[in-house]
């Protein structure tokens, strides 16, 4: 069939300067890439004028879907203002108390433009810090496009190792060996095993980067001894524990280190804290963040960044934070657990295998009911990764947006009345996700 639609007619012109079409993997689409036009409330219109519930915002940024008239009013308010200064701004200030008041370990803090960035940083905080190259991450967790951070993330059975000794798999060919030398695989939420393996490392460690509920590894929460054991043996070891908060931010009030009781000694955010502009930041403790000081001579860690600190993403991420209230964690508590009741009936009434995985107000779609604990159990789960793809494609026909490996991120612009939309849109998409199989 001829295709005339505007995103078809777009996607042919992007072929032609874009490889492939496409400048970010995580929204191709085939036969062609589907192109927005604008955000109202939690919908997104695209450009042939349809409209869909967005259930994913942005792979989690947009906590106030597109709906905050005080984060379009405060970045109306820097444009009229300027962009961006070769100065420093109040609103640096300001977006920094704000988050050093919610974050119990965060005493300094610095901003990238990327949680990317704000990953790459804290690694490289912890090696001025420590005197050491080496760090620790758990197999199958996502933290962004540094190549350090990326190893592992898309480990497979044949590569992968032993359990108890798992392999440094590069993601992007042509990762130096040195790199994945120097980057040490632990099993999430496996407790013996990963402290058998870090004790092994003894003191050659930097740090161990952990997040507490790694989507790309299952949006599986960690085990509270998982974390436990973590915090201990880094000290122990003398290595620094780096919780990226970068999704999990959105967890609750004072994050996912106020919800799992973690303590680290740096934490690494993005995405919600810039109210739908690019941010990234670096936080911890005061000790540790002198490493950036340059009022104590040359920095051990230079950063600069021509658009570090943007006032536009500074005062799109203080409204952000101004609207983010107990009341409105609350709220997004109830959307999930609504969520999860309706889901529930929905595979039972198709008779289909499946669970969700997350916390607070976010959730990850797994048509298995195998038991969930790591990345390697998420990924034996059957076949299931297809056919999650498959509904996900079937859900954007049926008026609902969410990533293609099940993840969806609530928005404070959810009412009940929409989950009870996405919850009808999965009852018309089940059946036919699998009957396209
Ligand atoms: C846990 C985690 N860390 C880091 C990143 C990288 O953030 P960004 O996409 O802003 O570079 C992501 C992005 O999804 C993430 O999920």
């Amino acid at each position: 069939m001829f295709e005339t639609s505007k995103s078809a007619t777009l996607y042919d012109r992007a072929k032609k300067v874009m490889p492939g079409g496409n400048t970010r993997h995580t929204v191709f689409r085939q036969p062609h890439q589907v192109y927005a036009l604008r955000g109202h409330g939690c919908r997104i219109t695209d450009i042939d004028g349809d409209d869909r519930i967005d259930a994913v915002g942005n792979f989690t940024a947009l906590i106030h879907g597109y709906g905050s008239e005080r984060i379009r009013e405060a970045a109306r308010r820097q444009i009229d203002a300027g962009p961006c200064f070769g100065m420093a701004t109040e609103g640096e200030i300001r977006l920094s108390e704000m988050l050093c008041e919610r974050l119990p370990s965060v005493e300094l803090l610095r901003y990238t433009n990327s949680g990317t960035e704000a990953v790459m940083n804290a690694i490289k905080v912890a090696r001025a810090f420590t005197g050491r190259s080496r760090f620790a991450k758990c197999e199958g967790a996502y933290h962004g496009t540094y190549d350090p951070a990326e190893t592992s993330q898309e480990a497979r059975p044949e590569s992968w190792g032993e359990i108890d000794n798992p392999a440094s798999v590069p993601t992007a060919k042509g990762t130096p060996q040195g790199v994945l030398d120097d980057v040490v695989v632990i099993p999430f939420n496996n407790t013996p095993v990963a402290e058998a393996i870090l004790r092994a490392k003894g003191n050659s460690l930097a740090a161990v980067l952990v997040d507490v509920m790694p989507n790309r590894a299952g949006l599986v929460p960690a085990k509270p001894e998982f974390l436990q054991m973590l915090r201990r043996v880094t000290r122990e070891l003398g290595a620094l524990l780096i919780l990226d908060e970068v999704i999990t931010f959105r967890l609750g009030y004072h994050g996912a280190q106020g919800r799992f009781g973690v303590d680290p000694d740096l934490t690494t955010l993005g995405k919600v804290i810039g109210g739908g502009f690019p941010i990234g930041a670096i936080g911890g403790r005061r000790e540790v963040m002198s490493v950036f000081d340059p009022t104590i001579g040359s920095p051990a860690v230079p950063h600069g960044g021509t658009f570090s600190a943007n006032p536009m993403s500074m005062m799109a991420g203080i409204a952000a934070l101004e609207d983010l209230t107990p009341v409105s964690f609350e709220h997004l508590e109830s959307l999930g657990e609504l969520f999860d009741a309706g889901i529930g009936d929905c595979f039972r009434r198709h008779g289909i295998e499946g669970q969700v995985t997350g916390l607070g107000s976010l959730r990850r779609m797994h048509l298995s009911n195998a038991e969930l604990t790591d990345f390697r159990s998420t990924f034996a789960a059957g076949d299931g990764p297809k056919r999650v793809a498959a509904l996900a494609r079937s859900l954007f026909d049926e008026g609902v947006i969410i990533a293609a490996n099940g993840l969806m991120a609530f928005s404070t612009a959810m009412t009940p009345d929409d989950i009870q939309e996405i919850i009808d849109a999965f009852d018309r998409a089940l059946p036919k996700a699998f009957s396209k199989e």
